[in-house]
């Protein structure tokens, strides 16, 4: 996972805008609205990638933390003065309780062990801090559903071929099959001792963003 994202860098965001038709900025602007953290705590931006969910956080001081170190470099290189940190889901390189909350964009679906990752993420927020998490699903209803799969079937490959980039775009599609329904992530979350569990379809209804609150 890690040297597929380390590949795709340069690339990566306005392959973003383009496979999502600039759509990734209002989810990133609605996940980011959706936390709420107590004055003068830090907030963890989990699978940071190049920054561009925490940098909305401004001004609370965020912390970045990725598997990629080239992700994090053209993080530190956009975003400037802010702290990034390599390091796993599963393994935060962080102490107990060091954050007032905690974002993540897009970053589920390439993590084989949920409840880990949810433990670990619970790990490092101090109790009753808050989480919001985006991250790509199927929508509900045949019809969508087979819109959906369609374009990621067609128009993903067809673009990352187009950016010399046709493996990766082919994980990226993969990828979307391994996440679990949203109801399925919010039981995980809950399992793993987030309470408030919440969860809703963004528009176009092809995302989901889930908020909770550290027990
Ligand atoms: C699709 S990108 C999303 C980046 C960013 N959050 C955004 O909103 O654009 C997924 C990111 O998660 C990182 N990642 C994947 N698995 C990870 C893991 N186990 N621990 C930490 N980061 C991980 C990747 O390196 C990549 O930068």
């Amino acid at each position: 996972v890690r040297r597929m994202f380390d590949d795709v860098v340069p690339r990566y965001d306005l392959l973003n805008d383009l496979l999502s038709a600039g759509w990734n900025r209002r989810w990133r602007r609605a996940t980011a609205t959706a936390l709420v953290v107590e004055p003068g705590f830090r907030v963890l931006d989990l699978g940071c990638g190049t920054g561009r969910l925490g940098e909305l956080l401004r001004p609370t001081p965020v912390v970045g933390v990725d598997l990629s170190l080239p992700m994090l470099v053209e993080a530190r290189r956009r975003v400037g003065g802010r702290a990034f940190v390599q390091g796993s889901a599963f393994r935060l390189p962080f102490r107990d309780r060091s954050f007032g909350g905690a974002v993540s964009g897009f970053v589920l679906r390439n993590l084989d062990d949920l409840p880990g990752a949810f433990g670990e993420l619970g790990r490092v927020v101090r109790p009753g801090g808050a989480v919001s998490i985006v991250d790509i699903t199927e929508p509900p209803g045949r019809l969508r559903r087979a819109a959906f799969d369609a374009y990621f079937r067609v128009a993903a490959p067809a673009l990352g071929a187009l950016a010399g980039r046709r493996a990766e775009y082919r994980y990226l599609v993969r990828s979307l099959a391994n996440l679990p329904p949203p109801e399925r992530v919010g039981k995980l979350l809950a399992a793993a001792g987030w309470e408030d569990v919440r969860w809703r379809t963004l528009p176009p209804g092809m995302v989901t963003l889930w908020t909770a609150r550290r027990a």
